[in-house]
């Protein structure tokens, strides 16, 4: 029939995830299931991802994950065509989970497999049952990456800049743990900037004067730091929280007003997309959102369940790769370090 129906499965951090996604000849694709178990509560009292307990935890879930996914989907086994696990960037402890388990799978069922970058699924990932032809503009904003990219296709992309220290998910975290928000930062952080000023505080504003599109969180951060000593009520660090987001936002949102005004010099198809667990921040989606239409872009972002970490982004990539004739060897080896 042409049509691919692929499993993806994504262990790379601190979410055992998969998914059954289903590309159809028409290259539109529809998510059958996607189910995401988080181990945030494992890792909660260490105020961040514990490697080896992630690790341990995949090993534990991702059988029944799989098994629910393919349930929830209303296929087994044989109505899938194809394998896709993340293979890096990430954890590698727990990017073995799930990529020996896809490989295990692809085995035994005499499926092909796609090994795929992480990355390069949170690229496709407003592409899940949404408008998102390439080429497109990606701010990718995540826990562990701040890039902006020129997409062309699945594996088609060239990197406009890039953080130079800390990615914007990190600065949250980072920010909120010193505000005593707790992990995961990026949620808690928004929900108290909701109550505050965002102009009593004054933050630096990086990389000032700089004319490429690159990222630098280290000094907001730092500065941050030093404010959070001096909150003394709730309101003092609402505001300061609304600060810190005000900010963040702003420092996003000017990187990519530059990278608009280089990349309609070379496409005429204007299309601004932003991925990845930061997101699904409404001031920043709202602020990206207003500098598109200033530039003449059209403005998507993935729903705020594909912006976090999931699977069904894994089998979306997997599957256009797979569309191409493309398959991954099945001694694939997991990659900590994978850059785009
Ligand atoms: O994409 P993701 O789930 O994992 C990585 O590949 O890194 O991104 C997680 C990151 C975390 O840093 C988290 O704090 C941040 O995304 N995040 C947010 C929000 N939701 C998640 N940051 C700001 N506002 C949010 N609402
Ligand atoms: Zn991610």
């Amino acid at each position: 029939k042409g049509e691919l129906i692929v499993l993806g499965i994504e262990t790379s951090c601190d979410e055992t995830a998969a998914a059954v996604v289903r590309l159809g000849r028409d290259g539109r694709s529809e998510v059958l299931s996607s189910v995401v178990h988080s181990q945030t509560e494992d890792h909660a009292p260490f105020g961040g991802v514990v490697p080896e307990i992630a690790a341990r935890s995949h090993v534990e879930t991702i059988a029944p994950t799989v098994e629910r996914a393919l349930a929830d989907a209303g296929v087994g086994w044989d109505g899938i065509t194809g394998v896709a696990a993340t293979a890096g960037p990430g954890l590698v402890g727990g990017v073995m989970v799930g990529l020996s388990f896809g490989k295990a799978a692809a085995l035994a069922r005499g499926l092909p497999l796609i090994a795929v970058n992480h990355l390069e699924g949170h690229a496709v990932s407003a592409r899940l049952g949404a408008e998102a032809p390439y080429p497109f503009l990606l701010l990718l904003v995540s826990g562990g990456h701040c890039q902006l990219l020129e997409v062309r296709g699945v594996g088609e992309v060239t990197r406009l800049g890039a953080t130079i220290d800390d990615a914007a998910g990190e600065a949250f975290d980072k920010i909120a743990k010193a505000l005593g928000l707790g992990y995961p930062g990026g949620p808690a952080l928004e929900r108290l900037a909701e109550g505050g000023d965002p102009a009593r505080f004054e933050l630096p504003r990086a990389l000032l004067g700089r004319k490429d599109m690159d990222f630098s969180f280290s000094g907001l951060k730092t500065a941050a730091f030093r404010l959070v000593e001096t909150c003394e009520t709730d309101q003092d660090r609402a505001d300061l929280a609304a600060a810190v987001q005000a900010a963040i936002a702003r420092q996003l949102t000017e990187r990519t007003e530059r990278a608009m005004a280089d990349y309609a010099q070379r496409h005429d198809h204007r299309l601004l997309v932003v991925a990845g667990g930061v997101a699904a921040n409404r001031t920043i989606r709202a602020r990206l959102e207003a500098a598109a239409g200033r530039h003449g872009f059209r403005f998507t972002a993935p729903p705020l369940a594909f912006c976090t970490d999931n699977a069904a982004m894994i089998a979306q990539a997997g599957a256009e790769r797979l569309a191409r004739g493309e398959r991954s060897d099945i001694d694939a080896v997991a990659r900590p370090r994978w850059p785009l």
